[in-house]
């Protein structure tokens, strides 16, 4: 199950109505099949809700409400409980009870059916009515006892805005798993939102709620206390992007724009950890004991967060000599994995928040485990959880799809290949350096990359048709298929498959007839004429194919329809300029069949429950 919604919650001197339902707009990313906002008007709570996206909220919002008011919750929604209709969008309202809610709560059906004892019943088929309905049950005009009883109640994960009816100008909210982070901003009031996309325009200061933790905002500020009623001070942190980061900047899609932004985010990636030519994690604060002593690393992520943790493998096991493995973290999880003191286990995610992932961390941890995070959103839960994080620094990731995410997790991982080879003195420092130097060069040669855009775009259109296609290389070209695959799925909805091409032979290759499309990656060298073999064998087969190579070698032109020519460069560093061709042959062939780039069907950008 997903949890695909953006929640917001102000109250404070401005019209919350404007500050909810702009933040809705840079929420919409989460979820995007209904909206809604509820805020106190004359003294009374009311509701807004519809099908459809924010745009359809702001019509209603703008030919029925006349009201001021300055207290007031959102979401947006992708159904998971109960259809898409305006009875199941939120907020919703039980009694004194109005509430919006972003994650799944697991027992609902079992307290639907002690509230149906007591004669209570929901008019919505969602769980969160459910939650509604039990924290209106709990409430005897003490918020912080009804909230602290009602979760002993819920299973499941939660991040909560509550609003109760007789208490104008307050907004009550607790998390279990998804995620809140709020600030107060004296000329605006206090904000809490799913993401700090939606609080950047106020503050680049804000705190991440903790777990359990339960935060009132009023238009003075934000107290936060434990379930018991004592306060707690949450740590601020502080972000280095601006509100421009969370706006398109004249691109059609968000997907292009982090497209393009992929030199900029890797450059503050890398520059930072590279100390007199050599790799160095001190300003991130992590020690070198994390890689001492180390007899294997486990790579845990999903999707492709998950291919990135297939380079870090290649390159951790060439470079540092440690074996490597990489786990699907969903998977991991429920595997009993063998896990010791000697073992360091790297989550990669871009959010930070998906479960399975943390899920893997917590426990790697439990094992006794090393554990180090690669994430880009500051203070997530896996980043506060793991014993030590590098953050990557590619700023808010919009779309859907990951794009400069997935490179800098590359660049993230080549560094941690290096540090580990340099400490376990498998390669020496000046071959070290010599590795720095290809990575510093990694901005400029994405940078190259953008330009192939009209090429790869008029390429794509070779996909316009196709219903099947294929992606095949060996080596670090398999780990790069495997992400061209996912990309192209999430975004095109044309079914792909990512082979070893070595492997074609041993099945798949009965699905190879006239027309499919093969995207061959031939950038490595010692497997490159083992990978042409390949491209034959479906060649010959009447594939049509996109043959993705390295500068410099001479390809017969009846092997393929179109090559694509890398930059010249080490080929140890193909990976960051094949990623690109990739995302462009994505992007184009969803945006030839018209669809929407940046919130494709079913999917959500954090998956943080099961
Ligand atoms: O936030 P995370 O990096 O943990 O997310 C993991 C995956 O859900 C994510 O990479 C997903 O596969 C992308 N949408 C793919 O583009």
């Amino acid at each position: 199950m997903f949890d695909r919604c953006g929640i917001i919650g102000f109250t404070g001197d401005c019209d919350a109505k404007d500050i909810l339902l702009g933040g809705l707009r840079t929420l919409e990313y989460r979820g995007y099949d209904s909206a809604g906002i509820a805020f106190f008007s004359e003294g009374k709570i009311k509701t807004i809700k519809t099908v459809g996206k924010v745009d359809c909220l702001c019509d209603k919002v703008a030919t029925e409400v006349e009201d001021a008011t300055t207290c007031g919750i959102g979401h947006t929604r992708w159904a998971t409980h109960g259809g898409v209709t305006d009875t199941n969008s939120h907020p919703h309202t039980f009694g004194n009870v109005t509430l919006i809610h972003n994650g799944i709560i697991e027992n609902y059906q079992e307290l639907a059916n002690e509230l149906a004892k007591e004669g209570k019943k929901p008019v919505s088929q969602t769980d969160t009515e459910i939650a509604a309905m039990v924290i209106d049950s709990e409430y005897e005009g003490e918020p912080y006892e009804a909230i602290k009883k009602a979760c002993d109640r819920l299973d499941g994960a939660y991040g909560f805005c509550i609003m109760f009816a007789d208490r104008p100008g307050e907004i009550y909210s607790i998390r279990n798993g998804s995620p809140l982070v709020a600030t107060y901003a004296p000329e605006t009031g206090a904000i809490i939102a799913s993401d700090m996309v939606a609080l950047i325009s106020y503050s680049k200061d804000y705190f991440v709620l903790p777990e359990q933790k339960i935060a009132k905002l009023t238009k003075e500020g934000i107290v936060v206390t434990d379930l018991s009623g004592a306060p707690f001070e949450p740590e601020m942190l502080h972000v280095n992007w601006d509100v421009a980061a969370a706006r398109k900047d004249g691109y059609e899609y968000f997907m292009l724009k982090e497209i393009h932004e992929q030199p900029q985010a890797l450059m503050k990636t890398i520059t930072p950890r590279i100390v007199d030519d050599l790799p160095d994690f001190t300003t991130d604060g992590i020690g070198d004991d994390i890689f001492a002593g180390i007899d294997r690393v486990v790579i845990v992520g999903c999707g492709t967060a998950m291919h990135a943790g297939l380079v870090g493998k290649a390159m951790i096991e060439k470079l540092a000599g440690v074996l490597t493995s990489v786990e699907i973290a969903s998977e991991f999880r429920y595997a009993n994995p063998i896990l010791s003191d000697k073992t360091l286990v790297i989550a990669i995610s871009q959010s930070g928040e998906t479960a399975d992932t943390l899920a893997a961390i917590r426990l790697a941890k439990e094992k006794n485990a090393k554990t180090l995070s690669v994430v880009n959103v500051k203070g997530s839960t896996i980043a506060r959880e793991s014993d030590y994080v590098l953050y990557t620094h590619a700023g808010p990731e919009i779309a859907v799809a990951s794009t400069k995410a997935y490179t800098v997790q590359l660049a993230a991982m080549y560094l941690i290949a290096f540090r580990m080879a340099y400490i376990n003195k498998t390669v020496s420092d000046e071959a070290i350096k010599g590795l720095i130097k290809c990575l510093r060069r990694v901005p400029k040669d994405v940078e190259k990359m953008l330009k192939y855009d009209a090429q790869i775009e008029n390429i794509s259109n070779i996909l316009n048709k196709a219903e099947n296609l294929f992606f095949i290389g060996r080596g670090l070209d398999y780990a790069l298929s495997c992400e061209g695959s996912i990309k192209l799925k999430e975004i095109s909805y044309i079914h792909s498959e990512a082979y070893a091409a070595g492997e074609l032979k041993h099945g798949t290759i009965s699905l190879i007839t006239d027309n499919i499309p093969v995207i061959a990656i031939a950038t490595q060298n010692h497997v490159y004429g083992k990978t042409i073999s390949n491209v034959k064998e479906v060649r010959s087969r009447g594939a049509n194919v996109i043959l993705i190579t390295n500068e410099g070698v001479s390809v017969d032109p009846a092997l393929c329809d179109h090559q694509i020519t890398l930059p010249r460069m080490d080929d140890r560093f193909a990976p960051f300029s094949a990623a690109v061709v990739l995302q462009f042959i994505a992007y184009y062939a969803s945006v030839h069949r018209g669809l929407n780039v940046d919130q494709p069907r079913n999917l959500a950008k954090s998956v943080t429950v099961e």
